[in-house]
């Protein structure tokens, strides 16, 4: 990767697009300290002070991994504190609830194979939200298993539950892109484009002719 360059401010809703292959997964993978950089730097501010290390950081993986357990141990396998009511409300919020409330109790098979797609995807966020003191969340992929109505609807619970801290959309598509913060658009490893929804359309580049291909310059905001 190169020309990465950007700064997030604190509560930032950040979005990474960009095609197959671009680099969006392997950028959050360096932002997580996951790869080592070879040169440039990652820092971290907290209240202006630069941090040594990583912070922590809750991490949608692309493609996540379940326990062969119930669901309501998949959530708090990270964070054994988690109170009953805690749980519940990550249930509730991630449109767990109406599964048959067996599941939630009962193995839900290797790797959730007793699950849809779409339910696994549920119970991985569900995880990822139960880690609640992080400060930066990264979601690659959270809403790709999902149908348009369902994504925003769940996309609109967690950017209200995670109001003030840092969150990473990555995505291959646009979708609700138009209301983050910053949208920062990959191309062969590089930043090609970076800014708000109004200056990215306005400059009518890369992002804005993704937009036109995909016919989504007519979508509504999501309501956040
Ligand atoms: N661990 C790795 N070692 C070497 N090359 C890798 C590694 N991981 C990914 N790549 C390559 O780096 C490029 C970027 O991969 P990356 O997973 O970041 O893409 P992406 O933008 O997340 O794509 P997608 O939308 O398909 O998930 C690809 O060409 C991929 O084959
Ligand atoms: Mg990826």
């Amino acid at each position: 990767m190169s020309n990465i360059n950007f700064e997030v401010p604190p509560s930032c809703k950040l979005a990474i697009v960009g095609d197959t292959g671009s680099g969006k997964s392997t950028l959050v993978k360096l932002i997580a300290g996951l790869y080592p950089i070879s040169t440039g730097e990652i820092a971290y501010y907290y209240k202006n002070h630069r941090k040594e290390g990583v912070p922590k950081i809750s991490y949608l993986l692309q493609d996540g991994y379940l326990f062969d357990t119930s669901i309501k141990n998949n959530i708090k396998i990270f964070n054994e504190k988690l109170s009953e009511e805690e749980v519940e409300h990550l249930i509730e919020l991630c449109g767990l609830k109406n599964l048959n409330k067996a599941y939630t109790e009962e193995t839900i098979g290797e790797n959730g194979k007793y699950l849809s797609g779409g339910e696994k995807r549920r119970v991985e966020l569900a995880r990822v939200l139960a880690n609640k003191d992080a400060s930066i969340y990264i979601f690659d992929e959270l809403t790709s298993s999902l149908d348009k109505n369902t994504a925003r609807v769940l996309l609109n619970k967690v950017l209200k539950e995670l109001n003030n801290k840092i969150c990473i959309f990555i995505k291959h598509n646009l979708e609700f892109t138009e209301g983050m913060d910053l949208i920062i658009v990959i191309k062969d490893g590089r930043i090609v484009e970076l800014g708000s929804y109004e200056e990215l359309m306005n400059k009518k580049g890369y992002y804005h002719m993704l937009m036109l291909s995909s016919g989504q310059e007519k979508v509504h905001k999501a309501d956040f």
